[in-house]
């Protein structure tokens, strides 16, 4: 779908549907009101007659409406006009767009983005209108032999601005948006695919074919024998318990000032985890083909970031292997040596999330980051904590918290910080090695991510554990693309310093 904005009058415009909002309860919005005078009370009429009464998310399609060029309009309830906040905008939107391709409109100019909204700006919503609707619109039948092939899906989807002075704002924010759309795409597809088809090889071809897509953009794989010169003991002792070759991938966006230091995002890549020789129960094992959405979501931010040519450095660096059990896989109890020198008595071969972030945790060192910032499904025990609708942030660095915190009330791709402190490491006491993999029940997402702090002291470093975001359970089971907003909303945020 390609996305516009324009400003102009609604009764001028030519498109197969124009969108209007209508406030709970039977009221017209400034715009409607517009089209309710050039059609001489039409939309009054009908709204009085009450087929909508204005509640978030109600549509009402009007065809032949007098004294307007466009073939229909679309009425949708925004609910009480004083309570239109961030959610009920989306929401708006995202109706919006179901509305118009279940109607099979090829093109519709929508003029909700000129309501009022409490905070945010004309870029803001243009930004998250498009968000909104690509969201919304997403389909995953690339695997269905029969695809539901709409006649005429949506093409074109203008959004407005109140007045021209607005346009320059407005287009740079389409741009904005629809990078960002796109590169929460990418980490749904990926997400999405089952482990037979997204292995670790196939995240490297993805990260390949994303460089070859972009100038500033560098893609480097690192192979077995490479991980093994490098001394990775933790990350390959996962990998070994698979047929799949592990692959460390590093992709490089250099558009920044030679001497500025890089952002460097980790995401955990385990396209499939079946817990390994402590084997996960059977129900809902198949989830864990998502173990790689924090892969998935460095893919998608490397692409904003090259899609928008960002003016900034930033790395992502993805260890991708697959946790199975195999007659040489990791067995409870085994000792490992990190590429830090540390060792690691494995008693729980299902917790090797953090034994692969470690090893490319110690890798990062070499960038000499302003930041690293790891992205992993990384515990249960966070979504027994949070729920779903944050992620959980951590970090050994107070300002990089609070960046990554108000980037996430901007992109309302949100997170909730937890404690990382030192009384935790207490936990992760080993009589065998320098440390246990495990902490036991107590605090399962915090002495995870208390582990990870021990090997990231050389630098400022958070890590969000996205296991209850990345993707949803249930009847609309399906990969979320989160975090994508948030770490792009970081780089922007970035950009306009
Ligand atoms: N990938 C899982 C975490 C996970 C589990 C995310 C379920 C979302 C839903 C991770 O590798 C894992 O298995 N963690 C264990 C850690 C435990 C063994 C200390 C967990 O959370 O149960
Ligand atoms: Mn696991
Ligand atoms: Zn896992």
């Amino acid at each position: 779908m390609e996305f516009q904005v324009k400003s102009g009058t609604p009764e001028k415009q030519r498109a197969a549907c124009v969108v209007v909002g209508v406030f709970e309860s039977r009221r017209l919005s400034s715009v409607a009101e517009k089209l309710d005078q050039s059609s001489r009370g039409y939309l009054s009429n009908v709204i009085r007659r009450g087929d909508i009464d204005g509640a978030v998310g109600q549509t009402l399609l009007l065809h032949n409406v007098p004294g307007t060029l466009c073939d229909r309009v679309l009425l949708v309830g925004c609910g009480r006009e004083r309570e239109l906040g961030d959610s009920q905008f989306r929401q708006i939107i995202a109706k919006s767009a179901i509305a118009l391709s279940d109607i099979g409109v090829a093109d519709a100019v929508c003029y909700l983005t000129e309501l009022n909204l409490k905070g945010r700006d004309t870029r803001w919503k243009i930004r998250h209108a498009i968000e909104a609707a690509q969201d919304a619109l997403y389909r995953f039948d690339k695997l269905k032999s029969e695809k539901d092939t709409k006649r005429r899906p949506l093409r074109k989807f203008i959004l407005t601005v109140a007045s021209r002075r607005e346009l320059t704002i407005a287009e740079n924010a389409c741009k904005e948006g629809t990078a960002v759309a796109n590169g929460v795409e990418l980490a749904k597809d990926l997400g999405n695919l089952p482990g037979n088809i997204c292995t670790p090889t196939y995240l490297a071809e993805q990260a390949k074919d994303l460089a070859k897509k972009h100038k500033h953009l560098k893609t480097e794989i690192l192979e077995q024998a490479d991980l093994e010169k490098l001394n990775m003991g933790a990350f390959l002792s996962v990998a070994k318990g698979s047929r799949q070759p592990p692959k460390l991938i590093i992709m490089e966006h250099r558009a920044g000032a030679k001497n500025d230091k890089p952002i460097v995002f980790v995401g955990k890549g385990i396209t499939f985890d079946s817990g390994g020789i402590s084997i996960k129960p059977g129900p809902n094992m198949d989830e864990m083909k998502f173990d790689m959405c924090g892969a998935a979501s460095v893919l998608g931010v490397m692409s904003v970031c090259a899609e928008l040519n960002m003016p900034l450095n930033v790395i992502g660096v993805i260890p991708a292997c697959e946790n199975l059990p195999d007659g040489n896989a990791n067995k409870p109890g085994d000792v490992v040596t990190s590429m830090s020198g540390q060792t690691i008595e494995i008693l729980n071969t299902d917790a090797e999330g953090r034994l692969i972030l470690c090893d490319a945790l110690t890798y990062c060192e070499r960038y000499q980051p302003d930041a690293v910032i790891d992205i992993a499904t990384l515990t249960g025990a966070c979504v027994i904590a949070l729920g779903r609708h944050p992620s959980g942030l951590f970090a050994n660095h107070g300002p990089l918290a609070n960046e990554i915190t108000a980037a996430g009330k901007n992109s309302v791709d949100r997170v909730w910080e937890l404690p990382l402190w030192e009384e935790y490491q207490e936990l992760l006491q080993s009589n065998f090695a320098d440390m246990a993999n495990i902490g036991g029940k107590d605090g399962g997402a915090i002495t995870a991510a208390s582990f990870l702090a021990r090997f990231t002291k050389k630098y400022h470093w958070a890590h969000l554990d996205i296991a209850g975001t990345a993707w949803r359970t249930g009847e609309k089971k399906g990969a979320t693309g989160r975090p994508v907003p948030l770490l792009s909303q970081i780089l922007l945020d970035r950009c306009a310093e």
